[in-house]
Parts: C-alpha cells; sequence; structure tokens
C-alpha cells in the first residue's frame, strides 16, 4: 500500500524537497513536483529524487496547442517521471497528441477534469453550460478515449469516475486526511481507505504527512489505513 501514497512537495524550496524525500523514499511511492518547486529545482531536482530511488508524478499541467503539448510531454518523459498532468480542457486533439507522446515512454499522462476550487457558477461565467460534475464526467471520458491513461479526481468523484471508465484507468486522488488530521483548507476530505474503497490507485497526501511531527511514522499511519481497505 505504501507504493500508492504520493506525498506533494508543496515548497518552493528543493533543499527542504530534498529532506522530505530522504526521510520519507522508503515509505512512500511518488513525490509530485508542482509549479511551486519546478521553476526552482527543475530537471536537476527530479533526477535527484529518482537518484533516492523513488517515483516523481511531475504535476505541471500542460494546457496549449497540441503540438507544444506533445512536446511538453515528450520532454517530460525523457526526465523520467512515472506520472504528469495535462487539462482535459485541452480538448480531444490535444489529450491524443499527449497520449501519444507518452507512448512507449515509462510516463502516464493524467487529466485534470475540473479544478475542485471551480463551483457551478464559475463554470458559467467562463461559458461552461454543465454543472461541475457533469464536466468532470464529460472531461474524463473524452480524455479516455483520446488514450490518456489517467485522471486526477477528487473524492467526491473518484467512485463515479471509477464505474464509467473501467479498471484499467490510473486514478489519483488528493483532499485525504485520517480521521484525526486537520482538514486544513480542503473542503471535502475522505480517509485514505475510504479513497482506496472507492476505487484511487494513488492517494496525493501533501501537509499531513510533510508538516508531521514525525514524517515517516504518518506515512505509515496512511499507508495502514489504505491496508483496511482491502480487508
Ligand atoms: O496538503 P494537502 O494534503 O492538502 O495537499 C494536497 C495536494 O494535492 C496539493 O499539492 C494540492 O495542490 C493537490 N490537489 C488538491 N486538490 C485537487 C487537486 C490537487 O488538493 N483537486
Amino acid at each position: 500500500m505504501k507504493k500508492r501514497i504520493i506525498v506533494a512537495l508543496d515548497t518552493d524550496s528543493p533543499e527542504s524537497a530534498m529532506a522530505t524525500v530522504a526521510s520519507l523514499s522508503g515509505e512512500v511511492g511518488l513525490f509530485k513536483v508542482g509549479m511551486e518547486l519546478f521553476p526552482r529545482g527543475g530537471p536537476e531536482l527530479v533526477g535527484r529524487i529518482r537518484g533516492a530511488g523513488a517515483d516523481v508524478f511531475l504535476d505541471l499541467k500542460f494546457h496549449d496547442i497540441p503540438n507544444t503539448v506533445a512536446g511538453a510531454v515528450r520532454s517530460a518523459a525523457a526526465l523520467g517521471v512515472k506520472l504528469a498532468t495535462v487539462h482535459a480542457s485541452g480538448g480531444k486533439a490535444m489529450l491524443s497528441a499527449a497520449a501519444g507522446a507518452a507512448a512507449g515512454t515509462g510516463t502516464t499522462i493524467l487529466a485534470v477534469t475540473v479544478l475542485t476550487s471551480l463551483d457551478d457558477a464559475d463554470l458559467s461565467s467562463i461559458g461552461f453550460s454543465l454543472p461541475t460534475e457533469k464536466a468532470v464526467e464529460r472531461l474524463a471520458g473524452i480524455a479516455v478515449d483520446a488514450g490518456i491513461g489517467g485522471i486526477v479526481c477528487s473524492a467526491k468523484e473518484v467512485a463515479a469516475i471509477r464505474r464509467m471508465v473501467g479498471k484499467n484507468v490510473v486514478l489519483v486522488t488528493p483532499g485525504v486526511r485520517l480521521p484525526e488530521d486537520s482538514a486544513g483548507d480542503q473542503k471535502r476530505v475522505v480517509t485514505p481507505s475510504e479513497a482506496i474503497r472507492a476505487g484511487a490507485d494513488y492517494i496525493v497526501v501533501g501537509r499531513p504527512i510533510t508538516r508531521a511531527a514525525d514524517p515517516v511514522a504518518a506515512a505509515r499511519k496512511f499507508a495502514a489505513d489504505m491496508a483496511r481497505a482491502i480487508k
């Protein structure tokens, strides 16, 4: 189960990120490098994390014309990252280009559907006519039809998306907390075992592990809770 934990390195400091990696690399499966950290640490940091024996989830949410996204995906795959994100709202041609560029590499592309910071009113204001839940399903369907290997989905969406896409699509779920953790700014959280039972392949956890007094103990509690889902 521990291999199914992705720790979010939400920091602007490569050194602080590497300290987290050093203490947790045997305890979790992947580390998520996103838009805050990558511009500081770059490919070198990705190489250092991989050198520590961990896999990398490069969360840069590519969204551009198909040719440019295909190039971005090739560059990400060349770094040896295991997972990388694109926006599903880039449309079918962009998603197919991303999937094609990742084919045959060890990189699985995940599509982000609707950001959880957007509600129905936000979608309507930018001209999206569907309610959020339906928009998520529509975008996930387009992504999977285009050959994208996985979807990032909130705790609220994971069960419905799993029913829709079947077994062979990788589902990654953030917003996960142990019962004793504070939710922080997450509005809707699930426990690790709930996320796994609902169909998540991986959970993304940031602060409850990285800011714990004992991050190793916290990671082990997450893995133990996930294991309860399959008992
Ligand atoms: O600290 P915490 O566990 O809340 O961090 C969750 C991570 O997952 C952060 O990197 C956050 O950006 C990411 N995420 C999220 N909700 C989404 C998509 C990504 O919390 N819908």
